[in-house]
């Protein structure tokens, strides 16, 4: 686990974007593609819109991306609650990414055929993999102040579903109290590259929590488990240093 704590956020994202762009260009040496899973939720917004500047646009070769989604709220392409939205709006739009590089998880689709369906195109994506290779390049991924992240919510049924991808029913006490589609932890463990990003001092507590969880209490602590970054802002590093 590698921690780098930033004052703020646009400093943790200059840094995580360089590390996007160093990864992309690592891999695109000796493959054709890169794939890279976008995280929901409000913090990435400002990275994505980092990435489509043009101080990043180019340093990234977005023809040869593939992007997925680590989750997505059960609604419609076009509500505001939707990861997919934020995401074209604040980045995807503005990149010149072929449309069938984007892998959308269709929201507005019932639960759980729309898992199996987007399982499967995973599975069509990696088919020349083998069978133990990791799948993602590099997967991003936030924090809730349950611990949660994707749409693993903790004490949910979905965190022992097998396979890559879950449907999970609404959660109570997080909104948007909407049914959602999920990764697994099987599905985000097959990434090479696991990077949390977090910004706020509503995250202080439950960073610290999840970074010194050694029994699985969290399903952030689950994932992370070893070979996670976490890019941290807005945060007293000195809280955390005890961790890392
Ligand atoms: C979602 C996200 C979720 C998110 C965290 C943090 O669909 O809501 O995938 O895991 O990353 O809840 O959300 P904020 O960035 O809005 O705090």
């Amino acid at each position: 686990m590698t921690v780098y704590c930033f004052n703020d956020k646009q400093d943790s994202c200059e840094a995580l974007a360089a590390k996007i762009s160093d990864i992309s260009s690592q891999v695109l040496l000796k493959q054709r593609f890169f794939s890279l899973v976008l995280s929901g939720g409000s913090t990435p917004r400002y990275l994505y819109e980092l990435l489509a500047s043009p101080k990043w646009q180019d340093k990234i070769n977005w023809h040869r991306a593939h992007v997925f989604f680590g989750d997505e709220r059960c609604v419609s392409p076009d509500h505001p609650d939707s990861n997919f939205l934020m995401a074209m709006d604040a980045m995807l739009k503005k990149l010149p990414i072929p449309g069938d590089q984007i892998h959308r998880i269709h929201g507005e689709n019932r639960v759980d055929e729309e898992a199996l369906r987007y399982q499967l195109v995973i599975e069509s994506y990696f088919r020349e993999n083998a069978a133990d290779e990791p799948l993602f390049d590099l997967i991003l991924l936030g924090l809730g102040g349950d611990g949660h992240t994707a749409s693993l919510f903790p004490g949910d049924r979905a965190l022992f579903n097998a396979g890559m991808v879950t449907p999970v029913a609404a959660p109570t006490l997080i909104e948007p109290s909407v049914q959602r589609i999920s990764l697994t932890f099987s599905g985000i463990a097959l990434s090479r590259n696991i990077c949390f990003l977090v910004d706020g001092a509503s995250k202080s507590k439950i960073v610290e929590a999840v970074l010194a969880d050694d029994s699985d209490k969290y399903p952030a602590s689950v994932v992370q488990r070893g070979k996670a970054c976490w890019f941290i802002s807005g945060i007293d590093c000195g809280r955390l240093k005890n961790h890392f």
